[in-house]
């Protein structure tokens, strides 16, 4: 696992991810059925953090973010997702979220046919199912994972990268079962620690996909100019998110707020609108009888060269 992060926010980062993986583990029941299951990914995180020699042990408290963002870092959150990104590959053979995933890779046959794509940033990919879709898509290119929690990118590796087979996710239906799925073994993946608040990442990337993380943002327009700042000239950026948020967001956060804001915001940063529109949404089971539908407002654009 890599790291894309400035210096001066490693050991912060790492530290943070450290202490929130330490009270899991000490949180852990071990009469959980799904115990064994959860310490496993949080010990596989754990060593992941040891790898790093560099830890110094520095108040964490700079890089956390609020409870929106810091969520992410929680077991329970990261297996929500890998069943939303990738149920579709467990035994159901069953998947609701289809219409986010399928719309994403579908933007890019429709309008990008440039021969000479090399790399495509997936920002905040949280359990990797875009990794696992453009690095079939551009088998020659490579495929950055890119995502501040570390339990995702680990369980994301391990499924989109490896050929292990048969690793077990925690699903809840009517109860709460384990289920499994193998390794895709791409080879073209890269996974890294990064933080979108913090990035200062420039002409990196050819294509960005940035599904549902903008909106978690604490400052919309700084994001803005972060993804602008990773493309290079002529590059494309792929995005979806949700906008009905509650009212009382601050002003910074709502900048995203509508179709209409969304195209003009990006247009204000150099970009050439291909398409934006409202649509394709994507469905969750939240237990056997309820369904939740979120729609998704869905942009496509082009960096301009300055
Ligand atoms: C709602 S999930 C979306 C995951 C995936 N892109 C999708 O559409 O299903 C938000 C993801 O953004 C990540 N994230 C939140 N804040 C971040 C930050 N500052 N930098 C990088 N990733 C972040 C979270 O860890 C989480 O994996």
């Amino acid at each position: 696992m890599d790291i894309y992060l400035e210096n001066e926010d490693v050991g912060k980062y790492l530290s943070n991810q450290f202490d929130v993986i330490n009270k899991m583990v000490e949180n852990l029941d071990v009469n959980w059925p799904h115990y064994y299951v959860v310490k496993k990914l949080l010990e596989e995180a754990q060593i992941e953090i040891n790898g790093f020699d560099k830890i110094s042990y520095e108040q964490s408290e700079e890089l956390k973010h609020e409870r929106k963002i810091e969520k992410y870092n929680n077991w329970v959150e990261v297996y929500r997702l890998t069943n939303y990104h990738f149920s579709r590959y467990t035994s159901n053979n069953i998947s609701y979220s289809e219409g986010l995933f399928s719309t994403l890779l579908a933007l890019n046959n429709m309008y990008i046919h440039d021969k000479n794509i090399s790399d495509v940033g997936i920002i905040g990919c949280g359990p990797g199912r875009s990794v696992l879709d453009f690095s079939l898509a551009y088998p020659n290119a490579t495929i950055y994972g890119l995502d501040y929690s570390l339990l995702s990118l680990v369980l994301a590796k391990k499924i989109v990268s490896s050929n292990e087979e048969k690793i077990e996710i925690i699903k809840r239906n009517d109860e709460v079962v384990i289920d499994e799925i193998n390794g895709f073994n791409r080879k073209n993946c890269k996974w890294g620690m990064f933080d979108l608040t913090k990035s200062k990442l420039k002409n990196k990337f050819d294509i960005v996909v940035c599904s549902n993380v903008i909106n978690l943002m604490p400052n919309h327009k700084e994001t803005l100019q972060k993804i602008y700042n990773m493309l290079r000239p002529n590059g494309y950026i792929i995005y979806a998110d949700l906008t009905g948020w509650r009212l009382d967001r601050k002003l910074e956060q709502q900048l995203l707020c509508s179709k209409k804001a969304i195209k003009e915001n990006f247009e204000s940063f150099n970009f050439k609108t291909i398409e934006c529109f409202d649509g394709g949404p994507y469905i969750e089971k939240d237990n056997q009888d309820n369904f939740a539908f979120y729609k998704q407002t869905y942009y496509i654009g082009k960096k301009k060269e300055r």
